[in-house]
């Protein structure tokens, strides 16, 4: 085994050097005018995977961006890990706030700053690293592993709940490893057990059959904008509560052990409110922060549009407002359920002078994975190895739809083992991942694969 962890001290900087191979590849899977790079993006992958010796190793063309899988299975005693993650990213706009460029990897204080370089390109790289350290130095793995790799996470994983259910013998397991997650802060290893769930809605909003002068017909025009900011409004009362009727019918409530764990967990407001340059916290009244953020469903705008957005002031009533809406969810909040009742009430709060129309986009099911899994055990036995400090467990707000799929299509449960920091800054300016954290990825997935065998349950 010390050969496995040597060859990856040896190699982390050819290692980061492919990484930021791959992060110059602009994935973004939402953007239509970035079809071919989240093609080559794949393509790079799958030449890594070629090159590094796993078995089997396929592009699967789909509708919309393609899935790479691959394996190496060589017991038939042993259980089998099916490795999770993503080389599609978000957009990287606003552009102009990036301080080096989004796809121009760049290294400042052992972090490398670009688009994707925690979410989750960087995290999901290390698992590949892992493996090849194990084909390259001859060792055999402890145990049997499958790779699924998607490009379409960030837009919701369209094409991937038909794959898995069209290829079950294919991905067949006995967990899912996934490295997409934040660490409780740094240097603290920590296993997510949890994750929100998503239902993603848009407002569109029409008044009169043309922009209008705001002088000429403001006043005895409806103005969509007000419309819209008006509904908004009224979407969350002043303690933070959501006013979607029947919005909280499925919530789990929160039990008196839930809320002794969540403060048992470090954690400082005010370090957190500075972070983040704020004046105040805010949120459900009743509630901390990290329950807040975790624990709690939530309901936030996303984007918003209307009227002029140029320089300098424009008098004018606009004919069109619109804005997107998420929600994020909590056990056992159903997002298709959750989107009709949103629908329904926004639609109530229409006034006649307007036509408003809610669409849904992309949902996805909350999830909590019972903390008595072996392969958590074992999760937290090699994570904690790495880094030499107990691991610390606890649930995230964030989202990856696919893991409920998993549970639900091929009954296994997935360990989130993320190596990120909320200091990444995923989906934002100047997104960044610690090379250490890369370094220590790496080692963390190739002892979690030589542990996992003791924790198999007779
Ligand atoms: N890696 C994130 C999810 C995440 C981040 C979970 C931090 C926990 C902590 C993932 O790539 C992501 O951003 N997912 C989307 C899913 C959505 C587009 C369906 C999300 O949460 O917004
Ligand atoms: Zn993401």
């Amino acid at each position: 085994m010390s050969n496995v962890q040597n060859y990856i001290d040896e190699n982390i900087k050819t290692f980061e050097k492919q990484l930021f191979e791959l992060l110059r590849i602009p994935s973004v899977s939402t953007d239509s005018n970035r079809k071919g790079d989240v093609k080559k993006a794949a393509e790079f992958l799958i030449d890594q995977l070629k090159t590094i010796g796993l078995d089997k190793v396929t592009l699967h063309e789909t509708p919309g961006h393609p899935i790479i899988t691959a394996e190496k299975c060589p017991h038939d005693d042993q259980p089998t890990v099916l490795i999770y993650g993503h080389y599609d990213v978000q957009p990287s706009d606003p552009d102009e706030l990036w301080e080096t460029p989004a796809f121009e990897p760049t290294v400042k204080n052992g972090r490398v700053y670009a688009r994707g370089a925690s979410d989750d390109k960087g995290q999901s790289f290390t698992h590949i690293k892992s493996l090849e350290a194990y084909l390259k130095t001859g060792t055999e793995l402890p145990v049997n592993v499958k790779l699924i790799l998607e490009g379409e996470e960030e837009i919701g994983s369209p094409n991937l709940v038909p794959f898995i259910k069209a290829n079950k013998d294919l991905l067949s397991c006995d967990m899912v490893l996934i490295s997409d997650t934040a660490m409780f802060g740094e240097d603290q290893p920590s296993i997510t057990y949890g994750l929100r769930g998503l239902a993603y809605m848009e407002i569109h909003i029409t008044g009169p059959n043309r922009d209008l002068h705001s002088g000429v017909f403001g006043g005895a025009v409806e103005n969509p904008a007000n419309v819209l900011c008006e509904i908004i409004a009224k979407l969350k009362d002043e303690d933070g509560v959501v006013q979607v009727e029947g919005f909280y019918d499925d919530v789990e409530p929160m039990t008196p052990e839930m809320r002794d764990a969540y403060k048992a967990l470090p954690h400082d407001d005010e370090a957190y409110k500075e972070s983040l340059g704020l004046k105040a916290l805010h949120g459900e009244k009743g509630y901390s922060s990290l329950e807040r953020a975790s624990a709690r469903p939530t309901l936030d705008v996303n984007g918003l549009w209307s009227g002029y957005q140029g320089e300098g002031a424009k008098t004018v009533l606009p004919a069109k407002a619109g804005a997107k809406v998420s929600m994020r969810l909590v056990p056992d909040q159903d997002p298709d359920k959750i989107a009709s009742l949103f629908k329904k009430h926004v639609e109530s709060l229409a006034p006649d002078t307007v036509t408003v129309e809610v669409e849904a986009h992309h949902g996805g099911h909350p999830v909590v994975i019972d903390l008595d899994f072996y392969g958590l055990k074992a999760a937290a036995k090699a994570f904690g190895d790495i880094y030499d400090k107990e691991v610390l467990f606890s649930r995230e707000g964030g989202s990856i739809p696919i893991v409920a799929d998993f549970k639900k299509v091929l009954g296994v449960n997935s360990i989130l083992m993320g190596f990120g920091l909320t200091k990444d800054a995923l989906h934002s300016p100047n997104e960044s991942f610690s090379l250490k954290d890369f370094h220590r990825g790496i080692k963390t997935s190739a002892r979690f694969l030589e542990v996992l065998p003791d924790f198999v349950e007779q």
